[in-house]
């Protein structure tokens, strides 16, 4: 896989893809791409402004791409069951699980999860649930769940998965990326007992410049660290295009395992997409059992085709 670019994806013609968090960033990066190689891409965006702008600034770059905007506000269960229930097509070959928030301040989402948790994980896990009938009914389906290297700061907490006895962002974060490490490893192993054909895997951009630095400060009213990140982001991140390669690769590249974890290859911060480093923690099948039980519960979305 060294030196996979975005010109290395197979034909998407016929495909159909679902990415969340797609007018800004990696997920505007991949969704463009996907859409290049012919797939139908379904921007699900929690915002109709931003995403029916995204979906002109793809359609003007890439002249009869197939793309259209649907809300999804993923800190919202009942927006994540309107757009479920409202998805209008029979089939899903790439659900991409790209949208996230960073070390933001203390706050909970429509349904009372810390927001972190709530939209990184909670609300992806529902709505990935929802789409399983799609998925399942698509040979050859993938389900790819963006994490971050930032995982490694911190295990999830099962007994405090909303961090309710304490808060602290960067932690929060980095339980919420491995929950999405976790979530990956039970999905993949669950499709497995089930002889489901859908791959579920991992991907990460190691530091990619977008919106996602500065929105954490920015809320905070912390102007300091705002201005420090867009310092970091100009001299030390790569591109947002650059970011996204290991998403695409996880989700369109013939020889992609079930529960591999790709990122960048060159110490795992920059570089062509490669198979990436992740902690023991993130592996562990009674660990993944637990959040998936408090995440059906959490959510009420059991995905109870796929029991073990
Ligand atoms: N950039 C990096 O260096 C880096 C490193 C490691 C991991 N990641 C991961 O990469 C993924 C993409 O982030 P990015 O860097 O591309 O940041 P970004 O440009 O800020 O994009 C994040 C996307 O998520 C969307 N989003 C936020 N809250 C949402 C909600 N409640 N419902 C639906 N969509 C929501 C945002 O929508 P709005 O525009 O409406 O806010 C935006 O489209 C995230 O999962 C992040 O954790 C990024």
């Amino acid at each position: 896989m060294a030196g996979w670019t975005e010109k290395d994806i197979p034909d998407q013609r016929g495909r159909v893809a679902v990415v969340t968090g797609s007018n800004s960033g990696i997920g505007y990066a991949a969704a463009r791409e996907l859409a290049r190689r012919g797939a139908r891409v379904v921007l699900a965006c929690r915002s109709e402004a931003r995403g029916t702008d995204a979906g002109d600034r793809i359609a003007t770059e890439v002249p009869g791409a197939e793309v259209e905007f649907a809300r999804l506000d993923l800190g919202d269960l009942a927006s994540v069951g309107q757009f479920a229930a409202a998805f209008p097509y029979d089939r899903l070959d790439l659900l991409v699980n790209n949208a996230g928030v960073m070390a933001l301040p203390y706050g909970t989402t429509a349904d009372g999860f810390e927001t972190q948790f709530g939209v990184n994980h909670l609300g992806h896990f529902a709505l990935t649930g929802l789409l399983l009938p799609a998925l399942l009914a698509t040979p050859g389906a993938r389900v790819v769940t963006v994490s971050s290297m930032m995982h490694s700061m911190a295990n999830i907490d099962i007994n405090d998965l909303n961090s309710e006895r304490r808060y602290r962002r960067w932690i929060a974060y980095a339980r919420s990326k491995t929950a999405n490490l976790l979530f990956t490893h039970e999905l993949a192993r669950r499709l497995a007992a089930h002889g489901a054909d859908v791959v579920a895997a991992a991907a990460h951009p190691g530091y990619a410049a977008t919106n996602l630095q500065t929105a954490g400060p920015r809320m905070s009213g912390r102007k300091a660290g705002e201005r420090f990140m867009e310092v970091g982001n100009r001299f030390f991140a790569q591109s947002a295009e650059a970011g996204a390669l290991p998403t695409l690769y996880a989700a369109t590249a013939p020889d992609v395992s079930p529960d591999s974890f790709t990122g960048p290859h060159w110490a795992m911060w920059r570089g062509s997409p490669g198979p990436s480093w992740r902690a023991s923690w993130t592996c562990n099948d009674r660990a993944g059992e637990r959040l998936w039980a408090a995440s059906e519960k959490l959510t009420g979305v059991a995905c109870g085709r796929l029991t073990v």
